[in-house]
């Protein structure tokens, strides 16, 4: 049984032995650049980790680990266009070092090069496989496409805006987990309680995410922070304050969000003060913790050894706790 951090071992080494450069470099030298920036790789660790708790091969799944983790770099490609943001990791992102062109065809070429790592190993349950992630794939496209509405609308409910960061978010962690088990041919009861647990995972990890957008330190989140405010994103943060907010910050909340300027200091400056005067930060950090609590429950209702849970209970928690 692999620690948490053996794995993340294994699935830092499986990606130094890939070869991401090839002709045209213009195409491939923005992979290479991606993939090799690294993250945290949480994508291929579920899977792994849900591989290795379901009893399976590991070496069988690897392939997928890299699929998976190739796609979610290619989605990053194209939101960081969509939402204008200039720094990922640290570094600036591809469409600001290269261009959008750049983002667009480089990022279109992962999706498929995702594919090809899927392909690469053989397994009795291929189709199933293939299957899981490509519905996870168009969901993940319907949760963009409502992240980019919600931006022009301001009618938008909680219930909405967790629809969204589900489909945009969870389900790919979820469906990391799920590859996992089906990689291992776990029963239908753990595939569907592992997809689960990742769904709240995912849920959980994504309110964090909107949490270090406002509150978070720029150089160890390696994001620039304030962009959901600067963008009127209707993250679960917003929507609490217009909920909670009397009339005159409902007023000035909806003022701000009205309107995109070009020096948007002093407009995420304003926002932050009225969530301050919210409390919003707690009330967001409650949320996250319920939906937290809900994936630990469903972890529990595994068919699976304790000590066969724990990678994947160790790796929640450092997501718990995460600052990057
Ligand atoms: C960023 O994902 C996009 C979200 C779903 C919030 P990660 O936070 O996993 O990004 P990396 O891969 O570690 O950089
Ligand atoms: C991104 O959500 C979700 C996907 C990439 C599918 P965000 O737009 O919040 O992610 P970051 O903050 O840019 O990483
Ligand atoms: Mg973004
Ligand atoms: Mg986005
Ligand atoms: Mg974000």
């Amino acid at each position: 049984m692999y620690t948490i951090k053996e794995l993340q071992q294994i699935v830092s080494d499986l990606f130094q032995q890939e070869q991401f450069l090839a002709e045209p470099a213009t195409l491939y030298e923005p992979i290479d650049y991606t993939l090799s920036l690294g993250g945290k790789r949480v994508r291929p660790l579920l899977l792994l980790a849900s591989c290795q708790l379901f009893g399976g091969n590991l070496d069988q799944a690897k392939g997928a680990a890299l699929g998976i983790e190739t796609f979610h770099n290619f989605t990053l490609l194209h939101d960081d266009l969509m939402d204008q943001s200039p720094i990922r990791r640290g570094r600036p992102t591809v469409y600001r070092k290269w261009s959008p062109n750049t983002a667009i065809l480089s990022g279109d070429t992962m999706f498929s090069l995702a594919w090809r790592y899927f392909l690469r190993q053989p397994h009795p349950l291929l189709h199933a496989i293939l299957n899981t992630f490509n519905e996870t794939t168009i969901e993940i496209t319907e949760g963009q496409q409502y992240d980019m509405d919600f931006e022009s609308r301001n009618d938008v409910t909680t219930d909405e805006y967790l629809n969204m960061i589900r489909l945009k978010t969870a389900v790919l962690l979820a469906c990391a987990l799920k590859l996992g088990a089906l990689y291992a041919n776990a029963t239908p009861f753990n595939q569907e309680t592992v997809y689960q647990f990742g769904i709240h995972l995912g849920l959980a990890f994504q309110l964090q995410d909107d949490l270090l957008d406002a509150y978070g330190d720029v150089a160890t989140f390696g994001k620039q922070t304030g962009t959901d405010i600067c963008d009127n994103k209707k993250t679960y943060l917003y929507l609490q304050a217009l909920a909670t907010a009397n009339e005159q910050q409902r007023q000035t909340l909806t003022q701000l969000y009205a309107t995109k300027p070009a020096d948007s200091q002093a407009k995420v400056a304003q926002i932050l003060d009225i969530y301050r005067q919210l409390d919003i930060k707690q009330s967001t950090e409650r949320l996250i913790a319920q939906e937290f609590d809900k994936a630990l429950h469903l972890l529990d209702q595994i068919e699976a050894s304790p000590s066969a849970k724990q990678p994947l209970f160790d790796m929640a928690q450092q997501l718990l706790h995460r600052n990057s």
